[in-house]
């Protein structure tokens, strides 16, 4: 799909469609209204007929309009225009692709965009649109032996934007757009594939395959002999129960100075997650593939951040992993000695993420990071906590909490601080080791957390649990893409900082 930018009347386009909104209740937008001049009232006609009401998502194709240049003019319904947000911005651009995909039409020019959406500017509106478009657009058939497209698809989406003044704006705001939803797109892709395609050797290669496109891109992979060498206990502990070797995949983005400090993005990629000898029940247990959405999320935002070019150095970091069953896996009471030189007696062999996590977060203490953020769907009580809509989130370090918040606000892609009191790892005490691998039903978002904090005394660091929001159960079964658009932001924002 290629996207454009551009401003000019709406009556004077020559385009296979032209989209306008309609707020409810028979309210015309500006660009409707502009239409409506040009038809001689003929939209306005239609609305007072009662053909459109403006409810949010309703939509009305009309053909031979009159004397306007384009073939098509499409209404959509926006509700009301108090409460224009985020969220009914998202909902109309849906409409209106669902709309155009079986209209015939193979391009289009979309005026939603010049739609006042409360506390959001102009590039915001043309980049999230890309980024919504995108996600409806999106489809993961690759695996069905036919694919049903439709007939003649949309090839190209033209997004209006008020004046010649914010071309500039809009134009850089479509190319951070365009980079975010291909970054949502690879990560839906690797977080869709099966367990028996997307294992940590595949993800291995999908860094070398990145890597090989992307000339700032540099690639480092440990396997297990490696992982052995160092003293990766933990690690390896989580593979020992399949056939699947581990790799720990470090992806290094050099955009900025080779002394300037680097963010390093750290995502759990257990490729399945059966809860090995702990086995989880059977109930949905194939969504367990999704258990590497983390993992995913570094490739898209890594892919992001290099194809705009951003002067900073990134690194991605991904514990790859399977965790299953067999004689020769980890069984609860083991203890292991982590790459930190801590041991922990692992009570629940379903509590692996933390597992691969913590000799992963000592690894990149060498690169001595200017701050280093976990992406891991770690715990179910994160879904109990905060359902689907905002990721969990924790960490040492209140401004980089606050970077983070207001990246996920800024982006649309949120998150919520749980505390990471000193009174919660209590709960962590062994018996026998110097920690334990859980810390009982309480809190359980917050106490996994805490584990991981006892690996990162020595940097800067957050967690996000994504296990509500990384991928959709139900007749949407699928990955969400999310948080590459948070992440992307706050990688935006640190250039814009200190760059
Ligand atoms: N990958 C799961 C967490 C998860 C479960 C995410 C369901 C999304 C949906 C993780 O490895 C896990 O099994 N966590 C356990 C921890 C418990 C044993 C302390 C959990 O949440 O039950
Ligand atoms: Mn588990
Ligand atoms: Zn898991």
């Amino acid at each position: 799909m290629e996207y454009l930018v551009k401003s000019g009347s709406p009556e004077k386009q020559r385009s296979a469609c032209v989209v306008v909104g309609v707020f409810e209740p028979r309210r015309l937008s500006q660009a409707a209204a502009q239409l409506d001049k040009a038809s001689n009232n003929f939209l306005s006609g239609l609305v007072r007929r009662g053909d459109m009401e403006g409810r949010l998502g309703q939509n009305l194709l009309l053909t031979n309009v009159p004397d306007v240049l384009c073939e098509r003019v499409l209404m959509i319904g926006c509700g009301r225009e108090r409460e224009f947000n985020d969220g009914a911005y998202r909902q109309v651009l849906a409409a209106m692709i669902s709309r155009l995909q079986d209209s015939g039409a193979v391009e289009a020019i979309t005026y939603l965009t010049e739609l006042n959406v409360k506390g959001r500017d102009v590039a915001w509106r043309v980049r999230d649109a890309i980024i919504s478009v995108a996600g409806s657009l999106y489809r993961f058939d690759s695996l069905k032996s036919k694919q049903d497209s439709p007939r003649r698809p949309l090839r190209k989406l033209t997004l209006s934007v008020p004046g010649r003044r914010d071309l500039g704006a809009g134009e850089r705001a479509a190319e951070i757009g365009g980079a975010i939803a291909r970054g949502m797109t690879f990560a839906k892709d690797l977080g869709n594939l099966p367990a028996n395609i997307c294992t940590p050797s595949y993800l291995a290669q999908q860094a070398q395959q990145l890597a090989g496109r992307l000339q700032t891109l540099q690639v480092e992979i440990l396997g297990p002999k490696e992982m052995e060498k160092l003293g990766m206990g933990a690690l390896l502990s989580v593979a020992r129960g399949s056939r699947q070797e581990p790799r720990l995949i470090i992806m290094h983005y050099q955009g900025a100075g080779a002394k300037a400090r680097p963010y390093v993005l750290l995502g759990k990629g257990i490729t399945f997650d059966s809860g090995g000898i702990s086995l989880k029940p059977g109930q949905a247990m194939d969504e367990m593939k999704f258990d590497m959405c983390g993992a995913a999320s570094v490739f898209g935002t890594i892919q992001a951040v290099a194809e705009l070019a951003l002067p900073v150095n990134v690194i991605g970091m991904v514990a790859a992993s399977e965790n299953l069953p067999d004689g020769n896996a980890s069984k609860p009471g083991d203890i292991v000695t982590t790459l930190s030189g801590q041991t922990v007696e692992i009570l629940n062999t379903d509590a692996e993420g933390r597992l691969v996590l913590c000799d992963a977060l000592t690894y990149s203490e060498r690169f001595e990071p200017e701050a280093i953020v976990d992406l891991a769907t770690l715990t179910g009580a994160c879904i109990v906590a905060l359902g689907h809509h905002a990721h969990g989130l924790l960490g040492n370090s209140t401004p980089l909490i606050n970077e983070l918040l207001a990246a996920g606000n800024g982006a649309g892609d949120r998150a919520w601080e749980l505390p990471l009191w000193d009174e919660y790892q209590e709960q962590l005490k062994s018996n026998f080791a110097d920690m334990a691998n859980i810390g009982g039903r309480d809190a359980g978002t917050i106490t996994a957390a805490c584990f991981l904090s006892r690996f990162t005394k020595k940097q800067r660091w957050a967690h996000l649990d994504i296990a509500g929001t990384a991928w959709k159960s139900g007749e949407q079964k699928g990955a969400t893409g999310r948080p590459v658009p948070l992440l992307v932001q706050f990688i935006l924002d640190r250039v814009r900082e200190h760059g």
